[in-house]
């Protein structure tokens, strides 16, 4: 060997050497790497209670922001196709605009999701009366619903996931709900890209129970634009068409051939204002779909992609139904996270859950939930990008 040789055979031992130990502390920090939950302040509610926002990481970097005031999902960053992460959900960087000004962004919605007509119900042969908070109707649990009460909360950790377990106990007549009604709702962030939610509740009465989640997407990120390019597939072949006031009127009615047809996927923009009497009454949609699934099983609900930002997002329950709506409300009034002005239909929500007005309506799915028996429904999102 000559000393150029032996120069060269010395980088490369070297090289060979330095590269094994990367290699090596790569694999340590695979191995290592979990998802993470952290907690911090985030204030306290007008009468007094500490409210916290709990961060959850999984090993890819998806993050989910929820906190305990409402079970509130305030963040939610998904990689797009290039792997940029943004904040998909609309809402507000603090306590106080929730307390004071948020269209159920992000919350719990309970005890009961969507409208009860004129408030009123009977069961039993008893009939009940309930807070009446929009127009002639109750709406998403009445004046001071589960999206405005503060939960117990409990970190979950594994090697998989992460979770939060929040906890709530709602008074025996509360809004004019019969019976204490023990509520658990758990939300896990796993490492294959799912946001799950877990309800699980029990009663000492007889009553009534509808509990979903009311995160406002947009695929293309929270802020940016409206909803209307992102394209989207509802797995349902009936839909429930509403009055005037978006109360059911008791029909399953055929989506074929009317802007409803979600059947296969499509731009939520294409139709959204077609010369349609349901989408006038909506002021677009606004709607609970019949999902083509038995109830209890878990299925395919829905699914939506953004051409230009190659998101997806997959939903599956256990609901019978789920309530479209294409964010009409929001005008530009509501100023969010980051200054961004949410305009009109600058989000979709998706809510799993039992149709509207159940406990009128006998032959819907029931929503009535007796001492002994446990409510239990579970509906996962999956995020990935195409
Ligand atoms: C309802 C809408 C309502 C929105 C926000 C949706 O679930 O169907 O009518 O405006 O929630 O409150």
């Amino acid at each position: 060997m000559n000393d150029r040789q032996r120069f060269i055979y010395v980088v490369l031992l070297w090289t060979s050497v330095f590269l094994a130990g990367c290699k090596e502390i790569s694999q340590t920090k695979e191995a290592n790497m979990e998802p993470s939950i952290t907690k911090t302040d985030f204030g306290k509610t007008k009468d007094g209670q500490n409210v916290d926002l709990y961060t959850l990481t999984n090993i890819n970097g998806l993050v989910v922001k929820i906190t305990n005031y409402g079970g509130i999902v305030t963040e939610l960053w998904t990689p797009d196709r290039n792997g940029k992460l943004d904040d998909i959900v609309l809402g507000f960087d603090n306590l106080k605009d929730y307390e004071e000004k948020s269209p159920y962004f992000g919350c719990i919605v309970g005890r009961y999701g969507n409208r009860i007509a004129k408030g009123k119900f009977t069961l039993d042969g008893k009939e009940y009366t309930l807070a009446v908070n929009n127009g002639e109707n109750h709406l998403h649990g009445g004046l001071k619903g589960f999206d405005k009460v503060v939960w117990d909360a409990e970190s979950i950790q594994s090697a998989e996931s992460v979770g939060l377990k929040l906890h709530y106990l709602s008074k025996d007549m509360e809004e004019g709900y019969p019976g204490n009604l023990d509520v658990t709702v758990t939300y896990t962030l796993t490492n294959k890209d799912e946001l799950q939610i877990a309800y699980e509740a029990s009663t000492d009465k007889p009553t009534i129970c509808n509990l979903t989640n009311h995160n406002y997407y947009n695929l293309a990120g929270q802020g940016v634009r409206d909803n209307y390019e992102n394209q989207l597939m509802i797995n349902a072949d009936y839909f429930t068409p509403v009055d005037e006031g978006l109360i059911p009127t008791g029909e399953l009615r055929s989506v074929k051939d009317t802007p409803m047809d979600f059947t296969r996927p499509t731009a939520i923009g294409a139709r959204i204002d077609s010369d349609d009497t349901q989408l006038k009454y909506g002021g677009g949609y606004d709607h609970n779909w019949v999902l083509n699934k038995k109830a209890g099983e878990m299925g395919l609900a829905a699914k939506v992609y953004d051409p230009e930002t190659g998101r997806v997002m997959e939903i599956h329950t256990t609901e019978p139904g789920v309530q479209f709506y294409s964010g009409n409300f929001l005008d530009g009034t509501l100023v969010g996270k980051e200054g961004k002005v949410y305009k009109h239909r600058y989000a979709f929500c998706l809510e799993t859950q039992h149709y509207p007005d159940s406990p009128n309506k006998p032959d819907f799915p029931s929503t009535v939930l007796r001492p002994g028996q446990i409510y239990k429904t579970t509906t996962v999102h999956k995020f990935s990008t195409k």
